[in-house]
C-alpha cells in the first residue's frame, strides 16, 4: 500500500508536515496523481528535501523546481536557478520544461506580490487544464511589516495585495452564472482572462488551493441563469 504524505515525511522532515500540517489537505487534491505519469514544479526548494518528499510520494512523476539560491542538485529532476519574481526566466523555464505540468506549489519567496505575479505567469503557461496550483505559507499577507529571505514584506488583514483577499473576492467570479455582471468587483491584480479558468479555489491553514477548469467545465459555461428573473 502507498505510504501517507505523513509517513514519508518521517524521512524527510520538512517543515510542510511537521510545522504546517499540510498533509491534512494537500492529499484530498493530489492523492488521484499518486501512480500517474506528470510533471510538477516547486518553487522553492532550499535543501531540497520536498523534492525528494514529493518524489516518495509521485514515484512515476518528473519533478522540476526553481530557487533564487545556488541550484540544488536533485538528481531525479531538474532545479533551475532563478527568480520566481522574474518574469523573464518564468518564460525561460516554461520553455526548458517544454510541456505542461500538472501540479504546481509556491514555497518561494512568500512575498505576496511575488506569489501573485508567479501566479499570473505559470498558471497560464505552464499549468495543465485541470491541474493543481498551490500557494504556501500565505500568513505573510497578514503581517503588517516583515522581511523574509530578505525581502521586505509590507501587507496586512485589508491589504490590496492579501493573497487571501484577492481569491476570496475570484470566489463570485466561480458563481457569476447568478451575479449581474456590473455587481462584480473583480480584484485587479489577476486578470479576468485567468480568473476565468478557475475551477475551484479552496482556503484552508496557511495555504491557497487554485485548480484549473478542465474540458467538463465548458458544458456549464455561458448559460442564461435560469432563475434570471431575480437577479
Ligand atoms: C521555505 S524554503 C523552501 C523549502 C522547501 N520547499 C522544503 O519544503 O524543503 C524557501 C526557498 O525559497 C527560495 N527563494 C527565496 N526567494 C526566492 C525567489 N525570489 N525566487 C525563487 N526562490 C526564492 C529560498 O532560497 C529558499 O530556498
Amino acid at each position: 500500500m502507498n505510504k501517507s504524505l505523513r509517513e514519508i515525511d518521517l524521512t524527510h522532515k520538512t517543515d510542510k508536515i511537521r510545522h504546517h500540517g499540510y498533509h491534512r489537505f494537500y492529499p484530498i487534491y493530489l492523492e488521484h496523481l499518486r501512480d500517474k505519469k506528470f510533471a510538477m514544479l516547486e518553487i522553492g526548494i532550499y535543501k531540497g528535501e520536498s523534492l525528494k518528499m514529493w518524489k516518495d510520494y509521485f514515484p512515476k512523476a518528473s519533478i522540476y523546481g526553481i530557487d533564487i539560491k545556488e541550484g540544488y542538485k536533485y538528481d531525479k529532476g531538474e532545479v533551475f536557478k532563478g527568480s520566481q519574481a522574474d518574469s523573464k526566466f518564468l518564460g525561460k523555464i516554461v520553455k526548458e520544461i517544454g510541456k505542461k505540468v500538472s501540479f504546481i506549489i509556491d514555497d518561494g519567496s512568500h512575498k505576496p506580490e511575488h506569489q501573485i505575479l508567479t501566479f499570473n505567469f505559470l498558471f497560464p503557461n505552464l499549468l495543465k487544464q485541470g491541474g493543481i496550483y498551490i500557494i504556501e505559507d500565505i500568513e505573510t499577507s497578514y503581517w503588517k511589516k516583515g522581511i523574509y529571505h530578505g525581502y521586505t514584506v509590507k501587507c496586512g488583514y485589508e491589504h490590496k495585495n492579501n493573497v487571501v483577499n484577492i481569491f476570496k473576492r475570484l470566489i463570485d467570479n466561480l458563481n457569476k452564472e447568478f451575479i449581474s455582471d456590473n455587481e462584480i468587483k473583480y480584484p485587479k491584480q489577476i486578470p479576468t482572462e485567468i480568473s476565468d479558468d478557475i475551477g475551484l479555489i479552496s482556503f484552508q491553514y496557511n495555504s491557497v488551493i487554485i485548480i484549473k477548469k478542465d474540458k467538463s467545465f465548458a458544458k456549464f459555461e455561458n448559460r442564461k441563469y435560469r432563475f434570471s428573473k431575480y437577479m
